[in-house]
C-alpha cells in the first residue's frame, strides 16, 4: 500500500495539529459555539424551495420523536427561499409561507432544539430571494430578535457587488454584525471553498465553512469531495470545522452501503452532521444510519481531531481519526466497483502491534489482532472499527 508520508511519525504530527488548532481558535472567532461538530437538519436537498412554517415544525417534531435529538441533532435550519419583502424601514420579513418567524423559532426552541436561517452577502440568494447586501446590521438584529441560533451565509450573487479580494471583508461584516447582537449565533460560511476559506474563516467569526461546491444528489460527487478532504485536518478543531456539505443519507438516491460510506467518512472527518432528508418520511434504514450512536460518537469525540487518510491502494482507502481516550477510529473504504479485502497495518494508525478491534456498525467486538486487521468490504462500502 502507498503510505502517507507527512504523518508517518504520528505523535509529533498530532501534537502539532493540537497546538495549531488551539492557537487558531484564540486568534479567531470567540463566540464559544460549536465545541463539537454541529449536528442538525437543513431543508435544502430534501425540500428545495418547498419550505413553510408547517414543514419546519413537522421536522422539529420528527427530530424529537425519531430519537435524533437525543443523539445530539440540534439545529433545525431553513435554507433558501424563506425570504419575503423588506418593509419601508428595511426590515426583512418571511414570505407568505412564514407569517411569523419569531413564533416559529419559539416553537423550535420549545422542543429543546435550535433554529437556523440562511442569507447571502449579495443582493440576492442563489434562489433569487432577498439577500443581506447593505442590510447586514439590520438583518443580524432581526435574526437575533426572532431567536435565530445559526446563520448559513451563502456567497451566491455577492460576486456582482464585491471583488474577489473583498470576500473576507464581506463575510467579516456579517460576522461582526452577529457578534454585536449579543446573541450566540453559530456562523456557517458557504462559498464553496473559494480562496482557501479554511485559512481565514475563523478570523471572520466562522464556526464552520463549506470546503467545496454542492454535493447535489450524486454519489460520485460525495465520494470525490469526501475523499478530497485529506490535508484539511489541521484547520479544524473545537469551534471551527470544515464542512464538506450535508448528509444525503435518506434521499433515496444511494444504496445502504453508499449511505454508510458518507456517514462514516463525515464522522471520521469530524464534519458537521446536517441531515437533509425529509425526516417525516425518511426510511427506518436511513434513520438507523444517521442515528448509530457509536458512529456518531466518532464525529463528536471530545478531542475534536479531524481524521486523515493513512493509505490508499487504487480504490481502497484507510482513514484514521485519533480519539480522546487514546484509541483510533479507522475507516476501511472500498470506492471500487466490486467487493475487496481492505487491510490496515496497525502501526500505520499508531496503535501497538497487538490491538483489540471493535466493529462500530455491527456493534461487535472482533477480538485481538497482531500486526494488521483485514475486513471484506462491499462495493462503495465501508467497515469502521475502533482500535486500541
Ligand atoms: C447554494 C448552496 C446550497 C444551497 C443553495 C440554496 O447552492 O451551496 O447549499 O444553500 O445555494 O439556493
Amino acid at each position: 500500500m502507498k503510505q502517507r508520508s507527512s504523518c508517518g511519525i504520528l505523535r509529533p504530527c498530532l501534537a502539532f495539529i493540537v497546538i495549531f488548532s488551539s492557537s487558531a481558535v484564540l486568534r479567531s472567532q470567540d463566540n464559544g459555539l460549536a465545541p463539537k461538530p454541529p449536528m442538525g437538519w437543513n431543508s435544502w436537498y430534501g425540500n428545495i424551495c418547498q419550505v413553510s412554517d408547517a414543514l419546519i415544525r413537522a421536522q422539529a417534531d420528527a427530530m424529537v420523536q425519531n430519537g435524533m435529538r437525543a443523539l445530539g441533532y440540534e439545529y433545525v435550519n431553513i435554507d433558501d427561499c424563506w425570504q419575503g419583502e423588506r418593509d419601508a424601514q428595511g426590515m426583512i420579513h418571511g414570505d407568505k409561507n412564514f407569517p411569523d418567524m419569531k413564533a416559529l423559532a419559539d416553537y423550535v426552541h420549545s422542543k429543546g432544539l435550535k433554529f437556523g436561517l440562511y442569507s447571502s452577502p449579495g443582493p440576492t440568494t442563489c434562489g433569487r430571494r432577498e439577500g443581506s447586501y447593505g442590510h447586514e446590521e439590520r438583518d443580524a438584529q432581526t435574526y437575533a430578535a426572532w431567536g435565530v441560533d445559526f446563520l448559513k451565509y451563502d456567497w451566491c450573487s455577492a460576486g456582482q457587488v464585491y471583488k474577489p479580494e473583498e470576500m473576507q471583508a464581506a463575510y467579516k461584516k456579517m460576522g461582526d454584525a452577529l457578534k454585536r447582537t449579543g446573541r450566540p449565533i453559530l456562523y456557517s460560511l458557504c462559498q464553496y471553498g473559494l480562496q482557501k476559506v479554511w485559512t481565514w474563516a475563523p478570523s471572520v467569526g466562522g464556526n464552520m465553512w463549506r470546503t467545496a461546491g454542492d454535493l447535489d444528489y450524486d454519489y460520485d460527487r460525495v465520494s470525490l469531495v469526501g475523499f478530497q478532504q485529506d490535508g484539511l485536518e489541521r484547520f479544524a478543531g473545537p469551534g471551527h470545522w470544515n464542512d464538506p456539505d450535508m448528509l444525503l443519507v435518506g434521499l433515496k438516491k444511494f444504496n445502504e452501503d453508499e449511505n454508510r460510506t458518507q456517514m462514516s467518512l463525515w464522522c471520521l472527518l469530524a464534519a458537521p452532521l446536517v441531515a437533509s432528508a425529509d425526516l417525516t418520511t425518511v426510511s427506518p434504514a436511513s434513520l438507523a444510519i444517521m442515528t448509530n450512536p457509536e458512529v456518531i460518537a466518532v464525529d463528536q469525540d471530545a478531542a475534536g481531531i479531524q481524521g486523515h487518510r493513512v493509505s490508499e491502494e487504487g480504490p481502497l482507502e484507510v482513514w484514521v481519526k485519533p480519539l480522546a481516550d487514546g484509541s483510533k477510529a479507522v475507516g476501511l473504504f472500498n470506492r471500487g466497483e466490486g467487493a475487496n479485502p481492505v487491510i490496515v497495518n496497525l502501526k500505520d494508525v499508531g496503535v501497538k502491534k497487538t490491538a483489540t478491534v471493535r466493529d462500530l456498525w455491527a456493534a461487535k467486538n472482533l477480538g485481538t489482532f497482531q500486526g494488521s486487521f483485514t475486513a471484506h468490504v462491499p462495493k462503495h462500502g465501508v467497515v469502521v472499527v475502533k482500535i486500541k
